[in-house]
């Protein structure tokens, strides 16, 4: 099938994820046929270097013999099977192998894992297990405290401790009740991390002493506001909210979905700051970036307080058709195995720095206003150039007509290549959107 007609198609019946449709045909859409290592192939045979790690999942590049073979073995014995009542080896193996590298130990340890599908659904389950763990030991907490720029999924619970205004401020009037406090990523200006940081805590503080009786958990994306535009932040934000959780009997839910699985430069990015949480969604990569998964770690104290006779009610009343699919958990087996022996997390550190070298000379360009970076993560805030035109939209449409495939959140430009991106590609990559932006910006 040729790539006219198949964009004919598409134009005629696909309605695509954050897309204003009424623009889209005029950006001519890509049609992607294939993937080999860091590159995606098109319909017609054009190779793009894929810059946005597929929005944010890849981990090892395309068509990873590992883990294509992993799916294709698991294919063989079974592709699917409820997790509803019965169980599989695939769930069982993942989920001992996640928890060997979550976070914490003694009293406060994630001991168990509950499977979802997207980061949504994930950070949905999240969200209702700490309100029923809450009441389940005899306290009645139905509110959140989350964080101004913070983007957690576009299901309704997670839209609701969500505070990116363009994505949900539509969707106000239908939500959970939350307080919310100020970004801590974003600064005065001269103002340091950590002096943000302090005065974000401030006023959670403020918050929590007056509302804290009635909040069940307090949520934060850690380390880095992905979604509001690489939004870094000081490591004594994390540590104040894990204290501040404590002193009021709250829950700290870190949403490790983009961060997680190495993408920080570490397997958790609540290890920077040494934090523990009490219940951590990831996704994203936690499949390589081959198959949607997503996963819930609890502490015991959590998991203890569902625990009871069927008719106490104490069950966790969720799930999902497809929850712990086998194909699904075989990629992630592959995945972690992969990232324990190809030292992925080294890899990653490197490709962080790298990133921070190349991109030095940018930082002093006139049309750059900032750039923010934590691992492999890395937001080029480019100069707005009014509301009639997307600077960074156009930045990345120049970068894929040069072989680049990137995604910008509003005038930010993001890059995040696979975490074992080497470093002809990476130069490549970062080398591209600064000739870009440089052109972009004039
Ligand atoms: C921190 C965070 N949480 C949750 C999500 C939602 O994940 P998904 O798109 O897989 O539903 C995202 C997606 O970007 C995210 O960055």
């Amino acid at each position: 099938m040729g790539t006219e007609d198949l964009v004919a198609r598409d134009l005629q019946h696909v309605w695509h994820p954050f897309t204003q449709h009424a623009v889209w045909s005029a950006d001519r859409p890509l049609v992607i046929d294939r993937g080999e290592g860091m590159h995606l192939i098109d319909t017609d045979g054009n190779r793009y270097l894929d810059g946005c790690s597929s929005l944010w999942v890849n981990v090892h590049g395309h068509r990873v013999p590992e883990v294509d073979d992993a799916i294709r073995h698991q294919l063989d014995r079974l592709a699917h099977s409820t997790f509803l009542g019965l169980t599989h080896e695939p769930g069982i193996e993942l989920a001992e192998k996640l928890l060997a590298t979550a976070p914490g130990s003694g009293t406060r340890r994630l001991t168990r894992v509950f499977y979802a599908g997207d980061g949504s659904s994930a950070v949905e389950a999240a969200i209702k297990m700490a309100f029923q763990a809450k009441a389940q030991n005899g306290h009645d907490r139905p509110l959140y405290l989350h964080v101004a720029e913070g983007y957690h999924g576009d299901t309704l619970g997670a839209v609701s401790v969500g505070g990116i205004e363009l994505f949900h401020h539509t969707y106000r009037p239908i939500l959970l009740d939350t307080v919310m406090i100020p970004s801590p990523g974003l600064r005065d200006a001269g103002q340091t991390p950590a002096d943000r940081a302090r005065e974000v805590l401030e006023v959670a503080r403020a918050l929590l002493a007056r509302e804290g009786h009635r909040v069940c958990a307090v949520v934060v994306e850690p380390m880095v506001q992905a979604a509001a535009g690489m939004l870094t932040h000081d490591t004594e934000f994390l540590r104040g909210m894990r204290a501040l959780a404590d002193e009021h009997g709250t829950y700290l839910v870190a949403d490790e979905v983009a961060t997680g699985i190495g993408r920080t430069g570490r397997m958790w990015a609540v290890e920077h700051a040494g934090v523990v949480p009490d219940l951590l969604t990831c996704g994203k990569g936690l499949t390589a970036g081959y198959l949607p998964l997503s996963a819930v770690l609890a502490t015991e104290e959590i998991w203890g307080s569902f625990l009871g006779a069927p008719w106490q009610g104490r069950t966790f009343f969720h799930g999902h058709s497809y929850t712990a699919n086998p194909l699904c958990a075989a990629a992630a087996i592959a995945n972690l195995d992969l990232i324990a022996t190809t030292g992925t997390l080294a890899h990653a550190r490197h490709v962080g720095d790298r990133i921070g070298e190349l991109t030095r000379g940018l930082e002093a360009y006139h049309g750059v206003v900032e750039i923010r970076r934590i691992g492999t993560m890395t937001g080029i805030e480019v100069r707005s150039a009014g509301a009639d035109r997307r600077t960074g939209f156009e930045v990345c449409q120049l970068a894929r007509e040069r072989g680049v495939l990137i995604r910008p959140l509003g005038d930010v430009v993001v890059l995040m290549p696979p975490l074992a991106i080497g470093d002809d590609d990476l130069d490549t990559l970062v080398g591209t959107v600064d000739s870009c932006i440089r052109e972009v910006l004039g």
